[in-house]
């Protein structure tokens, strides 16, 4: 498995992929030290595979960056939303972070892979009482309120709470923010957060709740942003939020949560937010603001799910068929919409090498169709490949955010393998689903 590193170069596009990524003399694709192509026979396909040294310099890039600029405590949570399982929260644990959470069910994947619960927070806008009750009872460090109705429910669940339960506000800021329509969250007509107009409910609610302590206010503005400014935009609006509660109804927060939604690259021309520019941003934007507003510095915290996890994923496919009309040729793949809906929810766009062909000059313009029953099903429309057969291992890079965790078993298709890669040695981080597990619900 070990690869000759002395021939060895980088790929083009190498912003792409992870950190780790080479290709050797014979052209094929090296990612942690393993030969892709021979993970991908080894394991079977769709195989995604995750580089253990790509998620652990994104997650210090992001921690070394908000320390770096801003003058107070920060805290950068993942949010798992983007990819979670076992192995994976171990990993954020022992990288320092925070876990952003969304369900009962990322709650006990967190908590059955040891994740301390004071480093958690809880989101949502539709939480249960069974995932509130989950939630307290977990000893969890903050549940982030979305509208009133969670906050008479969470009142009611904590009244004879002591010590009292630490909450922040989500509010709707009310900011546009440049993306795909599915994934802005920050505008005034936003199903998530608090409108601004009833924060005065909130606080009243919050004054009457003694089992609820009011530690932060936060806003999440939308996903893959590359704008900063909508950012520093939030910041002030939520510093104002503060002062209010602070001079209406002595109320004093301690943190502002600034959300996700930093960009990544998923294509060539595209290039990442970058975590200093980023970080200096956010950290001027709430020292100026705090400055501006009496307010102590506080304390600054992020929960960033794509920039920690999506290039560190590659997902792997063997090209069953190939197929080649007047207008196109199709490379039909063993995978698609079923471990990565993206490109058919959201016209995202990818790119594809040939694992063992990783540098060869294109040849050809192939679109690349999944295997699932429906003509939306197509990953790729336009990948330039070199000439590419059936059994050609496809590798397709920033593969790690919203595939795994957005995956369905339509037409009873397994979800695929996932393996961690490392300095030359692979391991299973979660087995592929089998036919079993496909009626193991079934009466
Ligand atoms: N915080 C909150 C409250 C969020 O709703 C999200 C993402 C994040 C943080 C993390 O955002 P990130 O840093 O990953 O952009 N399925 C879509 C993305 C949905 C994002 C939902 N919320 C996609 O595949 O593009």
């Amino acid at each position: 498995m070990n690869a000759n590193q002395t021939t060895q170069k980088r790929m083009t596009d190498a912003h792409l992929w992870p950190l780790t990524t080479l290709v050797d003399e014979r052209g094929r694709l090296i990612i942690g030290g393993c030969d892709v192509a021979e993970l991908a026979r080894q394991y079977g396909t769709p195989l995604y595979l995750f580089d253990e040294a790509t998620i652990r310099d994104a997650c210090r890039a992001w921690r070394t960056a908000l320390a770096t600029h801003y003058q107070a405590e920060t805290a950068v949570h993942y949010a798992s939303k983007a990819w979670l399982n076992t192995a994976l929260a171990r990993l954020i644990a022992d990288e320092g972070l925070g876990l952003d959470i969304v369900s009962g069910g990322e709650l006990y994947v967190a908590l059955r892979a040891g994740f301390p619960p004071q480093r958690m927070h809880m989101h949502g806008n539709a939480k249960t009482r069974a995932e509130l009750e989950q939630t307290l009872t977990a000893g969890i460090g903050q549940i982030i309120v979305d509208n009133l109705d969670e906050l008479e429910l969470l009142a009611h669940l904590t009244a004879h709470r002591f010590p009292p339960q630490a909450v922040a506000l989500r509010l709707a800021p009310d900011i546009a923010t440049d993306t795909h329509a599915h994934i802005q969250t920050g505008h005034a007509a936003s199903k998530f957060g608090l409108p601004l107009d009833a924060l005065d409910a909130a606080a009243e609610r919050l004054c009457a709740s003694p089992g609820l302590r009011l530690t932060g206010l936060h806003a999440h503005l939308g996903s893959q942003l590359f704008d900063l400014n909508p950012y520093a935009a939030e910041i002030d609006v939520l510093l104002d939020s503060a002062a209010r509660l602070r001079d209406r109804y002595g109320l004093i927060i301690q943190e502002i949560n600034a959300g996700g939604g930093m960009g990544v690259a998923y294509t060539a021309d595209q290039h990442p937010l970058d975590a200093h520019a980023c970080a200096a941003r956010l950290g001027a934007a709430l020292a100026d603001g705090c400055r501006q507003r009496g307010f102590p510095l506080l304390r600054l915290v992020i929960e960033p799910g794509r920039s920690i996890i999506a290039r560190a994923g590659v997902a792997l496919y063997t090209i069953i068929a190939t197929k080649t009309l007047p207008q196109m040729r199709f490379l039909h793949i063993d995978g698609g919409m079923g471990d990565n809906i993206r490109p058919a929810l959201y016209g995202a766009r990818y790119t594809a090498v040939l694992a063992e062909q990783a540098d060869a000059p294109a040849e050809e313009i192939a679109a690349i169709a999944g295997r699932y029953c429906e003509s939306g099903d197509v990953l790729i429309h336009a990948a330039s490949l070199p000439r590419a057969r059936a059994g050609d291992v496809l590798a397709v890079p920033v593969a790690g955010a919203y595939t795994l965790s957005m995956a369905s078993t339509y037409n009873l298709t397994p979800r695929p393998a996932v393996v961690m890669v490392n300095v030359g040695s692979a391991h299973l981080m979660q087995r592929r689903e089998t036919y079993d597990d496909l009626i193991a619900r079934d009466i």
